[in-house]
């Protein structure tokens, strides 16, 4: 599903696999082995639908019964930019995909009190500029960090953007919308709104320390 307003298009994939697998996460019980496994065979599924547009270029080969031309990946390479820490959960399953790409790292925390997105660590390839990124974040909850993260992208000259999350709320999309129309979000789904603590409703809870088990 579509949704493309004025500022902003949000991609839900909606696929049955997704579906099912995200529900299998979003209990409490799940165990964090188990969890970190949804969320890479999740990604993987992702993956799909975000390279879906990726443009092709045909090549002459030798099957063992004849030539042919065949089509390969052309044009832009790609960045997968893991929003620290829990872009991790995600990376691992789109590199299971891509794993040509390369992979740059943006360190933000939550301020708990504003809800601002804090920057502690950058780390970007040089060639950014000439790759499509692919911004990676489980949960664009305020839309802060999100946006924060794909602004420092900006900065290193990517023209080309996709965020790529797992649950986003309406206030998240909102956000990041309006601060970069140009960037489509691919997210599995949208969830009703964000709690006093900007936590996703009903959401997975702390994306983080469920992938880490670290609660
Ligand atoms: N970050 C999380 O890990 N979970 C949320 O619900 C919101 C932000």
């Amino acid at each position: 599903m579509t949704d493309a307003t004025a500022s902003g298009t949000t991609l839900v994939v909606d696929h049955p696999l997704i579906q099912h697998k995200l529900t299998l996460m979003r209990r409490s019980r799940t165990p964090a082995n188990e969890f970190r496994l949804l969320l890479r065979e999740i990604s993987m599924l992702l993956a799909y639908e975000v390279t879906r547009d990726m443009p092709l270029e045909m090549i002459d080969i030798e099957t063992p019964l004849t030539a042919m031309k065949a089509p390969v990946l052309a044009g832009k390479k790609l960045c997968l930019v893991s929003v620290l820490r829990a872009g991790g959960g995600i990376l691992e399953g789109m590199l299971d995909i891509l794993p040509a790409a390369r992979v740059g790292h943006v360190g933000l925390y939550r301020d708990p009190v504003s809800l601002a997105a804090v920057e502690y660590y950058l780390k970007l390839p040089r060639d950014i500029s000439e790759r499509t990124a692919i911004v990676l974040d489980p949960m664009l909850a305020t839309g802060n960090s999100a946006a924060a993260a794909v602004s420092e992208v900006k900065a290193s000259g990517c023209q080309s953007i996709k965020f790529v999350c797992l649950i986003a709320a309406p206030e998240g999309l909102k956000t990041f919308h309006e601060a970069h129309p140009d960037v489509p979000v691919y997210t599995a789904a949208v969830d009703s709104h964000l709690n006093d603590h900007g936590y996703i409703v009903p959401g997975i809870g702390d994306a983080g320390d469920r992938i880490f088990g670290t609660k």
